[in-house]
């Protein structure tokens, strides 16, 4: 993809929670992103229930929107009424991409993307141990992480963001009721993002969490949850816009310039 500007204006928002009366509410968020971004990125919970007629609804609310690319990742509500499969389908019909552990290259900058799983967080983080359902609960965000590590180390631009519903850090999701905390990401997450050195990482799923934080070795973390941003920018459009610049390739083939 070739661009005349030196920056990714790269757009994210998540929890869009796309319901079946949602028709016409969404349309205008999506105009202000079309004239804002060269990218479009949701970060789960796209739908409410994971139905495949809230998926049509979104599809249609992006349909003469949204005419740049658009990649995304599940939430935990798109997976509540077991029909992920078709929703994804439908959503890529309608042009939304939804990584699972695998990345795309837009513009110079590689997206990798998984939903991401809970267990909290530093040393409190729930361990392997004990009963089988406890251990195939932290081996959920266990394989989450290494799922996101491998679509990371895969991208060959210089450039790496990574797409996730569940909040990599703490920070971003601190001012939450501490009983639901663990339930809103895992550090597990994190350690990929800081041995990849990610330009940034972008995730919803804490709706009353804060808008930015940073890994431990400073990775901007954004937390891009619509209830959130629509509480914390005012009279803004809520969505957040990532100007990510572009490393030029020393030596870009001809042909790709043309
Ligand atoms: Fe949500
Ligand atoms: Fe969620």
């Amino acid at each position: 993809m070739a661009l005349n500007r030196p920056v990714l204006r790269v757009a994210a928002v998540g929890d869009l929670h796309c319901g079946k009366d949602s028709q016409g509410a969404l349309q205008p968020l999506f105009a202000r992103i079309a004239e804002a971004a060269d990218v479009l990125v949701l970060c789960g919970d796209l739908t409410d229930y994971g139905l495949p007629e809230e998926a049509k609804i979104l599809v249609r609310e992006l349909a003469g929107t949204v005419k740049i690319p658009i990649i995304g990742v599940f939430g935990n509500h798109d997976y509540e009424s077991g029909h992920a499969d078709e929703v994804k389908a439908i959503l890529g019909d309608g042009g939304v991409r939804i990584l699972d552990g695998d990345f795309v290259e837009i513009g110079g900058v590689g997206f990798a993307g998984v939903k991401g799983f809970a267990g909290g967080f530093g040393d409190r983080a729930l361990q392997s141990w004990g009963e089988p359902i406890l251990k195939a609960f932290v081996r959920e965000a266990v394989e989450e992480a290494l799922k996101l590590e491998a679509a990371l180390a895969r991208i060959q631009v210089p450039r790496r963001v990574a797409v996730l519903h569940y909040s990599p850090i703490r920070g971003t999701v601190d001012p939450e009721p501490p009983e639901v905390i663990p339930f809103l990401g895992s550090s597990r997450l994190e350690e990929p993002i800081n041995r990849y050195g990610a330009f940034a990482a972008v995730h919803g799923h804490a709706h009353h969490g804060v808008m930015e934080g940073r890994t431990s070795t400073g990775v901007p973390v954004y937390n891009v949850a619509l209830p959130l941003l629509r509480a914390r920018l005012g009279g803004r459009p809520p969505f957040r816009v990532l100007e990510i610049p572009i490393i030029q390739e020393a030596a870009e083939p001809a042909a790709a310039i043309a």
